[in-house]
């Protein structure tokens, strides 16, 4: 078969073997890219309209006890300048947020021990208090069951947890021997069985990465069957063990966001961060290649070059405010609309 019919099998099937994903990531060209990303936004048209949802993201800790080869906030880097948001700071985020139309609030920090289960669930209980009619997404990395059941009986609905790769061996490369893939997986089945909506995902273009490795990630996620999917490129950071890497492709990228909408219809995809800087029209593409989700960063300006993930990450010398008009205003420019809402997963109709 060739790689537009595997597009097409796809599209009817939403399953593809593991032959023909490796076989698809080996032989695409521009031509299958701009197919899945045309059948990928007829997808989402059907379903979604020409709508997209925001979520806030407020990123409230850079401290880490990660060390993952990636990261720019990665513990051994010392060249990071590192910060905690108090309660009162997030909670003023929420409240930037909230007069903004946002109806998600997506709390992401490093591993940072200081935030424990009690601290976590004061603060998601506060938010959950002031604001009944909002969700509460968490990022905050791999935890125990308890823990993770422990965050969502305080309030929580939401839990984003990039896999980051699900093959064994190109997880070793992209992470030190105190991380292991099968934690990783061990935690996004806890989230989903304690009844979190859950977020996997990949960075696009990791060393290592090959038409493999892909293939087990779309097998994985498949399987899964995640209410969220996160995927942007991989972008260096001049103060890792990556820094000399090649960054992610960005057709890569959109050609994949473009298979995880045929692949899982009613998915919550988000236009990256990363996309975003990698081009500027980034997550116009995003969107354009079946993406219904923007996360605009709601994390207060003094704090926002603190958590550099990647060179140059997009907004970081905007407000709030700045950063959610100019993404208002891309979105406008291709004729979507930003949804107030809080834009929970809807699982598909079975006739
Ligand atoms: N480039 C792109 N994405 C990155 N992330 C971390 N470091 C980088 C990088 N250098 C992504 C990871 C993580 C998410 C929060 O950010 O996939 O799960």
């Amino acid at each position: 078969m060739n790689c537009e019919t595997l597009i097409r099998t796809l599209a009817r099937e939403r399953s593809l073997s593991r032959e023909d994903w490796e076989r698809l990531f080996a032989e695409y060209d521009e031509e299958d890219v701009s197919l899945a990303m045309e059948l990928a936004r007829k997808t989402a048209l059907e379903r979604f309209g020409k709508q997209v949802w925001f979520r806030g993201i407020i990123e409230f800790s850079n401290i880490c006890r990660c060390d993952c080869y990636y990261c720019g906030i990665r513990c051994s880097n010392h060249n990071v300048s590192r910060y905690r948001l108090t309660e009162e700071d997030i909670l003023a985020c929420c409240a930037e947020g909230y007069a903004g139309g946002f109806r998600t609030f997506v709390l992401q920090g490093g591993e940072d021990g200081w935030f424990t289960d009690e601290r976590m669930a004061a603060i998601i209980r506060a938010i959950k208090e002031k604001y009944p009619d909002c969700a509460v997404t968490l990022s905050l990395g791999e935890r125990s069951r308890e823990s993770y059941q422990m965050l969502f009986d305080a309030g929580a609905d939401r839990y984003l947890l990039r896999h980051e790769t699900a093959d064994e061996a190109h997880f070793r490369m992209l992470h030190p021997e105190n991380q292991t893939l099968s934690n990783r997986l061990r935690c996004l089945r806890d989230l989903k069985d304690i009844g979190y909506q859950t977020g996997c995902g990949i960075m696009v273009g990791t060393p290592g990465q090959t038409p493999a490795t892909l293939a087990s990630d779309m097998l994985f996620m498949r399987s899964l069957e995640p209410q969220m999917i996160g995927v942007g490129p991989f972008l260096p950071h001049r103060d890792t063990p990556f820094r000399e890497e090649k960054p992610g492709s960005v057709e890569l990228t959109l050609f994949i966001l473009a298979l995880c909408r045929l692949m899982l219809p009613n998915v919550l995809l988000p236009a990256t961060t990363a996309l975003g800087t990698a081009e500027s029209d980034g997550r116009i593409r995003g969107v354009l290649a079946g993406c219904n989700v923007i996360m605009p960063n709601l994390s207060p300006a003094s704090v926002r070059k603190k958590y550099m993930l990647y060179d140059n990450k997009a907004g970081t010398d905007l407000t709030a405010a700045e950063g959610v008009a100019l993404l208002r205003q891309q979105m406008a420019k291709i004729g979507y609309e930003v949804v107030i809402g809080r834009g929970d997963y809807q699982k598909e109709e079975t006739p």
